[in-house]
């Protein structure tokens, strides 16, 4: 199948952060049987699928990006059984349903490492990145974990160093190897004949390495040092090596040996990012690459019109603005003294008329934003070992409000939840936003609505990218339609000159109570956007 023709194209999704979806079982931990409670919510939404972020066995150090068997579901989370009737009831509902697939390492309780650690030799002892000590002791080389310190840990059983891109209890694979290659590939096909409808790939840019384990270049840094220690070097040799697209065209194969199957491979922040989307997304590889690049960048028309422009296909594009990795959106970026509510409409629309997939992280519906969590609540070890400076992921990745009045919004029944619930977060509950017809729910739900029933807004060309001060302006064309969206990303107002388009109609976009609409003028020739609106037309 052509990646152009996939039903990934032109598909919302939405993202469950299983952990803190719905707690069925009541032990505090969102599970699967919850995702099954959820999924009427999800489909309300009217996105075409869902990620499931992981639900394997693990000792949740990384909270399932550590797996410790690929083939099978946590006890908190259910049994292969209830992701079966996960998986039947999203497609009953019309909802794709794609999976996380983590090829690159593993959780150190993995059997494959328990074995791999003990010996140099035997069948499992190149399953993961092996090397000798420098003489002097240290590490072969320079490489830096992505979450603080060496990349790699000492094995006095093997008297050898491991690497580890992230924590030091999630090895890194070694793909490089055939048989572990293969392994994966075997993994991919176990879920496919259960019948998921693709794969979100973890980390793609960190399946294989320079073999000659040669040491990154400094980037240097003026003044005083960043805080994550990882951006202190140009990862030229650590990660992203062209090797890379080999095993992508081996898991293509795979995929493609099923009907109607989708590869979306996460790709990180690293410069060269349009490059590798373009590499990585050339026929036979992967169908989108899955990018927080805009995400890490401050809000603005530049960042998204260079998006935009800066690879020949954007439609290869799955954005997001929001994840279970970055702060949420609505508080990142909402400038100083703004109406959230206003700037969640704005976001909805900027989502909703972007090319390609688009992907709605949960809770991103109800405009949630960050919760402030003390440090002795931090779960993520990324943010205990950056305290304060950088406070981790759990701002995030807390439970998703279900209903207001109830103990924890509904997420649990036990007498704690493992991230707590703030309090602030009660006004943002699903069942008050379901019942408020211009709050933020409904919000997505109508701006979804306007993306699936304009073929150009799914499906079209992007053409006209402009980024004039704050204002950003592009359109989607498709055989018969042409939309242009303009984004006031400023909480200012401003004006766009609609100078070879004056004809140009609006579509009905949901706005907040009391906030004004963006208009043309009598004479057609100028828009007039109030602060942080959007506005979409037929062209
Ligand atoms: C996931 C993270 C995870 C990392 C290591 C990612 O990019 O999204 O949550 O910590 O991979 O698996």
């Amino acid at each position: 199948m052509a990646n152009t023709a996939s039903w990934l194209r032109g598909a919302a999704l939405y993202q469950i952060y299983p952990l803190s979806f719905l707690d069925a079982d009541g032990d505090g931990w969102g599970d699967l049987e919850g995702v099954l409670s959820g999924l009427d919510h999800i489909a309300s939404l009217g996105v075409d699928g869902v990620w499931i972020c992981p639900f394997y066995p693990s000792p949740l150090a990384d909270f399932g990006y550590d797996v410790a068997d690929h083939r099978d579901v946590d006890r908190r989370m259910g049994n292969l059984a209830t992701f079966d009737r996960v998986l039947e009831a999203a497609h009953a509902r019309g909802l794709k349903v794609i999976i996380d697939l983590v090829l690159g390492h593993t959780s150190d309780e993995h059997p494959w490492f328990r074995a791999s650690r003990r010996s140099r030799s035997g069948p499992l002892a190149d399953r993961y990145v092996w090397a000798d000590p420098a003489p002097d002791g240290m590490p072969p080389n320079n490489w830096l974990s992505v979450f603080g310190g060496s990349a790699w840990t000492w094995e006095p059983r093997r008297r050898q160093y491991y690497l580890h891109h992230f924590l030091s209890s999630q090895p890194s694979l070694n793909l490089h190897d055939a048989a572990c290659l293969q392994e994966m590939l075997d993994t991919a096909a176990f879920w496919l004949e259960r019948g998921v409808d693709g794969f979100r790939i973890d980390a793609v840019d960190f399946f294989a390495h320079d073999p000659e384990l040669r040491p990154n270049p400094a980037l240097g840094w003026q003044g005083e040092p960043p805080v994550k220690l990882f951006g202190l070097q140009r990862h030229v040799h650590d990660m992203m090596h062209p090797t890379i697209r080999t095993v992508l065209e081996r898991l293509r194969a795979v995929a493609d040996r099923y009907e109607g199957r989708v590869l979306l491979g996460e790709l990180s922040s690293q410069p060269g990012g349009s490059q590798r989307i373009a590499r990585y997304t050339a026929p036979g590889g992967l169908h989108a690459a899955y990018t927080l690049g805009v995400a890490k960048q401050p809000f603005g028309a530049r960042p998204f019109a260079e998006a935009l422009t800066g690879v020949d296909d954007p439609g290869a594009i799955c954005w997001s603005l929001s994840n279970h990795d970055v702060e949420r959106a609505i508080s990142r970026w909402l400038p100083d003294g703004a109406d959230p509510e206003r700037f969640n409409a704005l976001l909805a629309a900027l989502f909703c008329a972007l090319p390609g997939t688009v992907c709605l992280y949960q809770g991103e519906e109800l405009a949630l934003p960050r919760a402030t969590l003390a440090q002795a609540e931090l779960r993520d070890p990324f943010g205990k070992t950056y305290w304060p400076e950088f406070q981790g992921r759990d701002g995030s990745r807390t439970p998703l409000p279900w209903r207001a009045d109830a103990d924890h919004c509904g997420f649990t029944a036990a007498s704690a939840p493992w991230l707590p619930v703030p309090a602030a977060h009660r006004a943002h509950a699903i069942d008050r936003l379901d019942a408020r017809p211009d709050g933020p729910l409904a919000v997505w739900r109508t701006t979804l609505a306007l993306r699936r029933a304009h073929p150009a807004l799914r499906h079209g060309a992007v053409a006209a990218v402009e980024a004039e001060g704050a204002v950003l302006a592009f359109e989607r064309v498709a055989e018969g339609e042409r939309v242009l969206a303009v984004i006031n990303t400023a909480d200012a107002p401003a004006e766009l000159s609609l100078k070879h388009r004056p004809r140009a109609t609006p579509l009905d976009l949901p706005r907040p109570a009391g906030a004004p609409p963006a208009e043309v003028t009598a004479d057609g020739r100028t828009l007039v956007l109030p602060p942080l609106t959007a506005w979409l037309g037929l062209a």
